[in-house]
C-alpha cells in the first residue's frame, strides 16, 4: 500500500469507502472543505493498484491533534494497512510538534479500540450520548 496526502479528486473515492465501511459518510461537502479550506486538516489515503483502500483524517492544532476518521476497506482489513497509515500519521504529527492526540470511538466498536490500544492509546473517559444513541470512549496518546 502506498500512502500519500489526500487530494480533491480523491473525495469521491473516500465517500465510497466511508459508505462501505460505516454505512455513512462525512459527506463530499465536508471533505472538500477539509481539503481546501481547513489549514488544520491533514488527510492521507492508502492506495493499492491506484485504488484507494484506506484513509485517515485528523486535525492539528499544535500541540494537540484530534483524529477525525480512520477506515480500511473491509476486504483489506487485518492486514496491517490501518497500522501503517496510523504510524505514518503519528510520525507526521510528531514532526509538526504535536504532543497529545485524542479521538472518540463508539463504545461498541471493540475492534477499533483494540487497534488504538495496540498503538499506545489509553482510555481517558466516556462521552455520554456522543453519537446520539451511543456513548463514545475517548482515547488519548502522548507522543
Ligand atoms: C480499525 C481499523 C482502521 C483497523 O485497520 P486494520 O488494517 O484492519 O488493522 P491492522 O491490521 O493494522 O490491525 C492492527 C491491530 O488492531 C487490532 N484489530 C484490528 N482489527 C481488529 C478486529 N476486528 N478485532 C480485534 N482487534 C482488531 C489488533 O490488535 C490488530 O493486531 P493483530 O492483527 O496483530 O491482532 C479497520 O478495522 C477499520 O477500518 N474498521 C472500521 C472503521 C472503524 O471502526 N474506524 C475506527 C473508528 S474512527
Amino acid at each position: 500500500m502506498n500512502i500519500r496526502k489526500a487530494r480533491l479528486e480523491d473525495v469521491k473515492s473516500i465517500v465510497m469507502l466511508e459508505n462501505k465501511v460505516f454505512k455513512q459518510s462525512l459527506g463530499p461537502d465536508f471533505l472538500v472543505q477539509e481539503l481546501t479550506d481547513n489549514p488544520f486538516a491533514y488527510y492521507v489515503v492508502g492506495e493499492m493498484n491506484r485504488h484507494i483502500i484506506a484513509y485517515l483524517g485528523l486535525r492539528i492544532v499544535t500541540p494537540d491533534a484530534e483524529m477525525m476518521n480512520v477506515a480500511v476497506d473491509p476486504e483489506h482489513q487485518r492486514q496491517g494497512h490501518g497500522s501503517k497509515l496510523l504510524e505514518y500519521a503519528l510520525d507526521f504529527v510528531m514532526r509538526q510538534g504535536v504532543k497529545h492526540i485524542t479521538l472518540e470511538v463508539r463504545k461498541s466498536n471493540a475492534a477499533a479500540q483494540a487497534f488504538y490500544i495496540k498503538h499506545g492509546f489509553e482510555r481517558s473517559h466516556i462521552r455520554k450520548h456522543y453519537y446520539e444513541s451511543e456513548d463514545a470512549v475517548v482515547l488519548s496518546k502522548e507522543i
